[in-house]
């Protein structure tokens, strides 16, 4: 579905009106995710780093293009006051909150024994800590306004970006794994502590998407072909196949997930190396 049709069919995922924070949100999955929820009909904090404030502003445009609400904020969801202040600001404007996209991420990658603990330090700050800032955050919100039922099943969806590194061990991108298997620990721990309170927590774990984190994996052919080596699907994904698997996790169409990864990845996951061996 592009968004326009998404635009067309907003009553058939009943997010119009919600509220949502997607992290990361001017490039790759946050951007489509963003534009998925804002042709739902959500109205979108778009965040961002200030470096990237001309391509979130972007993204507005096209939220409002499609009919929709959205607003750029500019924060860095590693840091405690800059993600407190967000959530204020948000809940300011629009008077709550529904859904957490918690999306932004980076790689940092290096061969293990020559990683600097910064190099450590910044992948957990940003792709984990960063999901602990602002999952605290919305789950203050929600349980301070409790259950609204005419709005949706649930108090509250938070919806993590993981990955498929989230199980499949990953050389050279040591913090990167690590990171994605806390995503994972964090996203069922929150799902199971806040479930009785009909807060569902979530993730996605994309697969090899065409963003601008893994250009190198798929801007020449040669690459492209070792990698679709890896995806038993034989295609690249594409920033739209996650932004419509969130579309549906912060839907009421998903009201009996919880705890749960949706696995993205045309097959990834399912070790492709196997086929006709071992
Ligand atoms: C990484 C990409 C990679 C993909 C599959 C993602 O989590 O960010 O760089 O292509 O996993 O390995």
């Amino acid at each position: 579905m592009n968004p326009e049709q998404i635009a067309a069919n907003k009553d058939a995922f009943g997010i119009a009106g919600q509220v949502a924070v997607v992290t990361g949100a001017s490039s790759g999955l946050g951007r489509a995710s963003a534009i998925s929820l804002g042709g739902g009909g959500a109205k979108v904090v778009v965040n961002h780093l200030p470096a990237s404030a001309v391509a979130a502003a972007e993204v507005c445009r096209e939220i409002e293009g499609l009919g929709g609400e959205a607003v750029a904020y500019a924060a860095d969801v590693s840091d405690e006051d800059q993600v407190a202040a967000m959530f204020a600001d948000s809940v300011a404007r629009f008077g709550t909150l529904h859904i957490l996209v918690n999306n932004t991420g980076i790689q940092d990658g290096a061969k293990f024994q020559d990683m600097t603990l910064a190099q450590w330090q910044k992948v957990i700050d940003v792709n984990l800590t960063g999901m602990f800032l602002c999952s605290r955050a919305a789950i203050r919100e929600f349980l301070r306004r409790g259950p609204q039922p005419e709005v949706s099943r649930a108090t509250g969806k938070i919806i993590c970006m993981s990955s498929v590194h989230q199980v499949i061990p990953w050389a050279f991108e040591a913090n990167y794994a690590a990171s994605k298997g806390g995503v994972h620990m964090l996203m069922q721990s929150l799902a199971q502590e806040f479930a009785t309170h009909k807060i569902r927590v979530n993730a996605v774990a994309p697969g090899a998407i065409r963003t601008r984190i893994n250009r190198s994996v798929w801007e020449t052919e040669e690459a492209m072909r070792n990698l679709l080596d890896l995806v038993p699907y034989a295609r690249i994904g594409e920033p739209a196949d996650i932004g419509h698997a969130v579309l549906w996790l912060a839907s009421d169409l998903s009201d009996y997930m919880n705890a749960t990864t949706m696995f993205v990845d045309g097959g990834m996951s399912a070790y492709p190396a196997f086929r006709g061996a071992g």
